[in-house]
């Protein structure tokens, strides 16, 4: 009878292996700095309830906000270690992988998000995405945030308003040549210690969009936010090489069709927030707008522009010219 025991045992425990019955479900952690109540924030939700939905009992996501796993210096490290699975870097975070996708940090170089769109849909945003595939790193699409603002404790009209200012910058070269066009001092800080940064006067202004500088408070410590849309701050929703292929290829279709749908509904929440938390800064009172006239939004144009000639053997002219064309 013992021997049919253990028989039965070792049945049952292949049936339950083989049918994923009492294995606990497989843990894909994703990890981002910013808050619930962001484009990011919302799309890390969304996929986790659908890839629970879809892959019950078989896969649980694990999403961990505010940099409360990984910070800016360290998750790109944390997914090539597989202590991570999925991260969303801003475009301007991937320097140290690839020079190419420096292109979405040249100053005044879309019109609008359809541009940006526009490029990132075509073939050279599409190429760009397997462009740290030899690093390990997978692009799996690109979700957007918006437009940047200027923000600082002064009224930034014109580029002179800025000399001798200290600006925090996210760590990418182009858009520290970006401030130094303009004689302002470029800190190069992770998003977590922005808000402190700021607080305490160690740095006078920053760079960000209208949900970031809303849902991070920027705008409690900041008087002045210059309406420039200047730049862009989309990212890059990313695995590692090994984690995408060491996946089943049909739990992987269905992970990334969930991924899709949730980059989709990101999507929409950055357009509609784009607005709504501008207009909550401005009612709150605690900012104030600063409009430039078109001459005023030229004079910006004029010094900072001459950045992309240096940068243009990094990036590519190729890259460069198809994220021109995607204006008209
Ligand atoms: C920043 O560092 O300012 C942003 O990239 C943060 C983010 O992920 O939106």
């Amino acid at each position: 009878p013992l021997k049919t025991l253990v028989k039965m045992l070792a049945v049952a425990s292949v049936f339950a292996t083989s049918f994923n019955v009492f294995a606990e479900p497989i843990e894909i952690k994703f990890s981002h700095v910013v808050a619930e109540n962001t484009p990011k924030g919302q799309m890390a939700l969304k996929f986790k309830e659908l890839v629970e939905q879809r892959l019950p009992g078989e896969y649980k996501v694990s999403v961990f906000p505010n940099s409360q796993l990984f910070g800016d210096n360290n998750e790109l490290a944390a997914l090539l270690l597989n202590d991570v699975q999925f991260v969303a870097p801003s475009l301007s975070k991937f320097e140290r992988y690839t020079k190419r996708l420096q292109v979405f940090d040249l100053p005044f170089l879309f019109n609008d998000m359809d541009a940006v769109n526009r490029f990132q849909q075509g073939e050279a945003g599409q190429t760009l995405l397997n462009s740290m595939t030899r690093k390990g790193i997978v692009g799996l699409g690109y979700l957007h945030n918006g437009l940047k603002q200027f923000s600082a404790n002064t009224p930034l009209k014109n580029p002179a308003d800025a000399k001798g200012l200290k600006f925090r910058v996210m760590a990418s070269d182009v858009l520290a040549a970006q401030f130094d066009a303009v004689g302002a001092i470029p800190v190069k800080k992770p998003f977590s210690e922005v808000f402190t940064l700021l607080q305490t006067r160690a740095i006078d202004g920053q760079e960000n969009t209208w949900s970031n500088t809303y849902s991070q408070k920027f705008y409690e410590v900041q008087s002045q936010i210059t309406e420039s849309n200047h730049g862009v701050l989309d990212y890059m929703v990313v695995t590692s090489d090994t984690f995408w292929k060491g996946l089943p290829a049909d739990k992987r279709k269905i992970i990334k069709e969930a991924l899709d749908e949730s980059i989709a509904l990101g999507n929409k929440i950055a357009a509609e927030k784009d607005n709504q938390d501008k207009q909550l800064i401005l009612d709150s009172k605690r900012s104030q707008l600063v409009t430039l006239t078109p001459a005023e939004r030229q004079k910006w144009v004029d010094v900072m522009k001459p950045v992309w000639a240096k940068f243009e053997e990094q990036i590519g002219k190729d890259v460069i010219d198809a994220a021109v064309a995607a204006n008209k």
